[in-house]
C-alpha cells in the first residue's frame, strides 16, 4: 500500500521538476485518478495549471454540471464543448480498438488547442497502474495510454499517479481532502459511454446508454459494488403496447473488484434485477430487453469495448 505521507511531496516535487516555470493543463475528467493528479499539480505548481474538462457527449447523466460545481474552486476550470465533435468523430466506426484510437486522437486535438490558449507545454494526466499494465499487455488500449496519437504536441507528459492501484488513488484523495463525491466515485472509462455501446456510437445510443446507466447507478448503490453500469449490445424484438418494437438490448453488468484487473461479477437479487428492468424498458421507448451479465473478468473485461 503507497505510504501517502511520502507519496504526496515526493509527487508534488517530481511535478515541480517537470514542469519548471512553465505551464501545464490538465485532463479533468472528474473521476477520482485525474481530480487527485490535478489536486497534487495545483499543489504544485498553482496557477501554471490549467484545469480542462471535456464534455465528449460520452458522460454520465448530469456529470459535466457536477463537475463545474465541484471544482469551482479550482480558479478557471474550462469546459470544452466538444459534444459534436466526438460524435462527428467517431461516426461509421465499429472496431473497439478504432474507436478508443479516434477517441484518444479528438482528446489530445481538443487539449492541444486549449494548450495552446493557455501556452502550456505540459499535459498532466491521471493515468495510473492497471490502465498502463493493460495497454502495454496490449489487453486494451485505454485512452490516455495506447490511445495517444504518435504526434502529441507537448514538451511532457506528466503522469503522478502512474505507479498506483486505484484503492491508493483514493486513500491519496482523502489525504487530500477532496470531497467524498471525488474521493469514492465510482470508476468511470476515459473513452466514456462508447465503451458501452458495442458496434458505432449514435446519439441514440449514448441516450439510451446514458439513461440505463443513471438507473443501474441508483438501484445498485445499497449493493455498493466496484462498478454498476448499462451497456447497449445489440437490437432485439420486443412488444411495447399493442407494438412489435425492434429496440435495443441493454446488458446491466454490477462487479466487484479490488483494482479492476480482475472482477466477480455481483448476486444480485430478483427484486434489484426486475426494478432495474422495468425502469429502463418503462423509461425508454426504444429499448425492447434487459439481459443481467453474469461473466467473470476474465474471461470477460468489465467494459464492452
Ligand atoms: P476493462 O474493461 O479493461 O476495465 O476490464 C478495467 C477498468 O478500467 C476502466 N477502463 C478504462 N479507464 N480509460 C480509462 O481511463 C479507458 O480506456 C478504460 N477502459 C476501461 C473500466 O471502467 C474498469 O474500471
Amino acid at each position: 500500500m503507497v505510504d501517502v505521507e511520502s507519496f504526496i511531496p515526493e509527487a508534488k516535487a517530481e511535478i515541480q521538476e517537470a514542469v519548471g516555470d512553465e505551464e501545464a493543463i490538465i485532463a479533468l475528467s472528474g473521476g477520482v485518478d485525474s481530480s487527485v493528479a490535478a489536486a497534487l499539480t495545483h499543489e504544485a505548481i498553482g496557477n501554471h495549471l490549467t484545469a480542462v474538462y471535456v464534455d465528449t457527449g460520452l458522460m454520465r447523466k448530469g456529470e459535466t454540471e457536477e463537475i463545474r460545481e465541484t471544482f469551482a474552486f479550482m480558479d478557471g476550470l474550462r469546459v470544452v464543448d466538444a459534444r459534436d465533435r466526438f460524435l462527428t468523430a467517431l461516426e461509421g466506426v465499429t472496431d473497439p480498438e478504432e474507436k478508443r484510437h479516434v477517441i484518444g486522437e479528438q482528446f489530445i486535438r481538443e487539449f492541444e488547442r486549449e494548450a495552446q490558449a493557455a501556452d502550456a507545454r505540459y499535459l498532466v494526466q491521471g493515468t495510473i497502474y492497471p490502465d498502463r499494465i493493460e495497454s502495454e499487455g496490449n489487453i486494451k488500449s485505454h485512452h490516455n495510454v495506447g490511445g495517444l496519437p504518435e504526434v502529441v504536441d507537448f514538451d511532457g507528459i506528466v503522469e503522478p499517479c502512474r505507479d498506483l492501484y486505484k484503492d491508493e488513488v483514493r486513500e491519496v484523495a482523502r489525504a487530500l481532502e477532496l470531497e467524498e463525491i471525488i474521493s469514492e466515485r465510482m470508476p468511470f472509462p476515459g473513452p466514456g459511454l462508447a465503451v458501452r455501446i458495442v458496434g458505432e456510437v449514435t446519439a441514440e445510443k449514448v441516450e439510451v446508454a446514458r439513461e440505463s446507466c443513471h438507473v443501474v447507478e441508483e438501484e445498485t448503490e445499497a449493493h455498493e459494488p466496484w462498478q454498476a453500469f448499462a451497456a447497449v449490445i445489440g437490437k432485439a424484438t420486443g412488444v411495447k403496447g399493442d407494438n412489435r418494437v425492434h429496440g435495443w438490448v441493454v446488458a446491466v453488468r454490477s462487479v466487484e473488484s479490488r483494482d479492476g484487473m480482475t472482477a466477480r461479477a455481483q448476486e444480485l437479487d430478483w427484486q434489484t434485477l426486475q426494478r432495474i428492468q422495468s425502469r429502463i424498458t418503462g423509461s425508454l421507448d426504444n429499448v425492447s430487453r434487459v439481459v443481467y451479465d453474469v461473466t467473470h473478468k476474465p474471461p470477460a473485461t468489465i467494459e464492452y469495448e
